[in-house]
């Protein structure tokens, strides 16, 4: 086991929360997940576009009142004029919201860790970028799969070559919760909230599945095989009759370097719960890894027997130990990917505090990763959009 050092110090942050009241999904899971680190307290939130909302939600996590707002903007304005202001914000409200709100927590001078997609448009992702540089901030998009120590692993052994260079990239993200127009008809008979703004493009933006999952994809993607895309030709698709917005969609991709992959990802594929699975194929070896199995990382070196990583045994590199909680055989999963980024955003916030430099494994998704995202996202419905021609999918950005 090697749990890191650094998680004995003891709520020496404190953040608060935009979206996230009970009964959401995303938000508790955060509040859960940093709690698991010890390094940051809730201390203030706007939980809900309701106040009453926010207020009950407060009162159930034991909040002072005073710290309670209406709204994010009052939150933003008074936190940050605080001496004992929140060191960072979460953002856990619908798409729509996170330009504005990360927007208005990096001009009080807060560091910000934001949901996924980050933003509608390039030009929003651009501005967030340009706030965190000048401001010198530091800026997490919630990756989640990008926490897990396998995935980890996964992206050691591409970097050590172990592949050699990469030739295939497969890689999918099925769900089946959205087979049924929930969005307007759940269990009940009333509207499934998660279902109702993820189809609506006023609160979801120009893409649905692609957007909720696709994005994902793209981003494991990335963080595992470095791989930069050069074009991309996608086919997104509406299978229930009165969306809006795809629940179903295809992309081939060309990689800078010569590289071929493609990604699918639904969320009408029937049986499926959350299906994120990668297979990476080089010139000397292969491996895959799949969400609902984190723990294990298959790796396949040419001519020899396949072998099966475990998380936790000793053999893992150092950027997946450091990551590794609990021993061999007893399961991690989707909390501890979550805590094991924070973990590393902590980290980097604590170390700024004490004046010395973050160590260099404390890696997480950056601002500029959200706005690949968003590039991606922007790619995809447009080269759909004219009958999946190739577009240039390239992310100039460094
Ligand atoms: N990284 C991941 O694995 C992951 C998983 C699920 C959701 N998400 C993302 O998290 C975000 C939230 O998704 P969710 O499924 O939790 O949605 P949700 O509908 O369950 O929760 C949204 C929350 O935002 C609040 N909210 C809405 N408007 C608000 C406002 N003006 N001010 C304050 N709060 C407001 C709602 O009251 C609710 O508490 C989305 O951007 C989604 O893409 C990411």
């Amino acid at each position: 086991m090697t749990e890191d050092k650094k998680n004995d110090q003891r709520e020496c942050l404190s953040y608060g929360m935009v979206g996230g009241s009970s009964g959401s999904f995303i938000g508790p899971i955060h509040r859960t997940a940093m709690a698991m680190n010890n390094q940051a307290r809730l201390v203030a939130g706007s939980f809900s576009q309701a106040f009453e909302r926010t207020l009950e939600t407060g009162r159930e996590l034991g909040l002072d009142p005073e710290r309670t707002y209406p709204d994010f903007l009052t939150m933003a304005e008074r936190e940050g004029s605080r001496i004992d202001r929140i060191d960072f914000v979460v953002i856990a409200v619908p798409n729509h919201l996170h330009f504005p709100v990360a927007k208005a927590f990096l001009q009080q001078g807060i560091d910000v860790i934001c949901e996924k997609p980050l933003t509608f448009s390039m030009e929003e992702a651009n501005e967030l970028v340009r706030l965190t540089r000048e401001s010198h901030l530091q800026f997490m998009v919630a990756y989640t799969y990008t926490g897990y120590p396998m995935v980890r692993e996964a992206r050691s052994l591409v970097t050590s070559g172990a592949l050699g260079s990469i030739r295939v990239v497969a890689a999918e993200y099925p769900q089946g919760w959205l087979t049924d127009p929930i969005e307007r008809n759940g269990v009940g008979g009333g509207a499934n909230p998660q279902a109702f703004w993820r189809t609506d493009p006023r609160y979801s933006g120009i893409s649905g599945c692609v957007g909720d999952i696709g994005t994902h994809v793209e981003n494991l993607v990335h963080f595992i095989t470095g791989l930069e895309i050069d074009k991309l030709a996608a086919r997104l698709e509406i299978m229930v009759p009165g969306r809006l917005l795809d629940d179903n969609a295809y992309m081939m991709l060309r990689y800078k370097g010569g590289a071929s992959g493609s990604y699918w990802s639904s969320q009408v594929a029937i049986g499926e719960e959350n299906g994120l699975r990668i297979r990476v194929y080089g010139e000397k070896g292969a491996l895959s890894w799949s969400h609902e199995n984190p723990n294990i990382l298959r790796f396949q070196k040419k001519g020899e027997p396949v072998q099966i990583l475990t998380r936790g045994s000793g053999y893992l590199s150092p950027e997946a130990a450091r990551f590794v909680r609990v021993p061999a055989g007893h399961p991690e999963g989707y909390f501890e990917a979550f805590a094991n980024l924070f973990r590393s955003f902590c980290n980097v916030l604590i170390a700024r505090k004490e004046g010395r430099p973050s160590d260099l494994l404390d890696t997480f998704p950056t601002v500029e990763d959200g706005a690949r995202g968003v590039k991606f996202i922007t790619d995809a419905v447009q080269s759909s959009q004219r009958d999946s021609a190739w577009v240039d999918g390239s992310f100039p950005m460094k």
